[in-house]
């Protein structure tokens, strides 16, 4: 695996595989790095369907709503560049600050409405999203991939990435790979280091309260109150309180009145000073696979 960290190198290393091998897909796998088994999924995805699979790691400072959260944020580049070479990536671009946002940098790609505004959009702020369909977008033009893969572990990030493709023409495919957790049920972060002591049990509570959802529309409940209502009881009975616990249409993030086989729940939570994300798909096997 080759590290490459300028858009020359990276255009000479890509134009050159296209051109040993020219029916060859290209993917891309973007991340922030501290790779876990769950980036790692997405990067054994990408070596089984494309010739050529190139792993993005840059840490996003316009993504970040708190400068802690993003000084906190764990980075060991030497080490993800072992892992991801041995989950099959042939080359890492690990771009610096400068090569992404050069001095006097001033252009954002912004989606607006619900799939971006609400949920994570409502509760980090729109900049949120906006970090990111601009440093995607910057991606995709750098690597011209020819499909790029996400996690489910991100629903709406998922959305708000296939919006931006449909909506600007991007001529990029893009892949879903299920969540991957821990074997207690934990969905794997990169945040999840950060959970000490008595907050990593804490933490079960986000896949408890998406169990008791799963498990009262197994059992028959199709008003999104009641699940709402068994899912956060699940939650406060581990002593956590949800940022927010939403029954959500898995294509707009509407909220929903009546559960409907494919009915997504998300939901998010402080614990200690983490913030957490997870979600699941009622009506599925677990892990959102259909
Ligand atoms: P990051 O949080 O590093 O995640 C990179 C990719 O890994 C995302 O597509 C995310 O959904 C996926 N992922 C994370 N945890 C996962 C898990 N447990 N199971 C499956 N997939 C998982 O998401 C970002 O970075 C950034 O927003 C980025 C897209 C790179 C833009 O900066």
């Amino acid at each position: 695996m080759r590290t490459l960290r300028t858009v020359p190198e990276l255009r000479t290393a890509v134009r050159a595989a296209r051109r040993q091998d020219p029916t060859g897909a290209i993917g891309l796998v973007p991340t922030m790095g501290a790779l876990h088994d769950g980036h790692l999924e997405l990067i054994r995805r990408a070596r089984l369907e494309c010739e050529h699979v190139v792993v993005s790691l840059f840490v996003n400072p316009a993504q970040f709503n708190a400068s802690a959260d993003l000084a906190a944020y764990p980075r060991d580049e030497s080490r993800d560049a072992g892992v991801a070479s041995d989950a099959g990536a042939d080359f890492l671009f690990a771009p610096s600050l400068e090569t992404v946002y050069p001095p006097g940098f001033a252009t954002s790609v912004q989606l607006s409405g619900p799939i971006a505004e609400s949920l994570e959009g409502a509760h980090r702020g729109a900049a949120h999203f906006h970090g990111v369909t601009t440093v995607v977008t910057k991606l995709f033009n750098m690597v011209q991939p020819d499909v790029a893969f996400f996690g489910q572990k991100d629903a709406q990030q998922v959305l708000v990435i296939r919006k931006l493709v449909a909506d600007l023409d991007l001529p990029v495919r893009i892949e879903t790979v299920p969540t991957v957790r821990e074997p207690d049920g934990l969905a794997r972060s990169s945040r999840n280091v950060r959970l000490q002591g008595d907050d990593r049990p804490l933490a079960l509570a986000l896949r408890a309260g998406l169990t008791a959802a799963e498990r009262a529309f197994t059992a028959g409940a199709r008003d999104a109150g009641t699940v709402h209502a068994a899912a956060l009881a699940a939650m406060t009975d581990l002593g956590v309180a949800p940022e927010y616990l939403a029954l959500v249409d898995p294509l707009t993030l509407a909220p929903v009145d009546a559960i409907d086989d494919g009915t997504l729940v998300a939901v998010a939570a402080h614990v200690g000073g983490t913030r957490l994300i997870d979600n699941t798909t009622l009506g599925t096997t677990p892990n959102g696979r259909r």
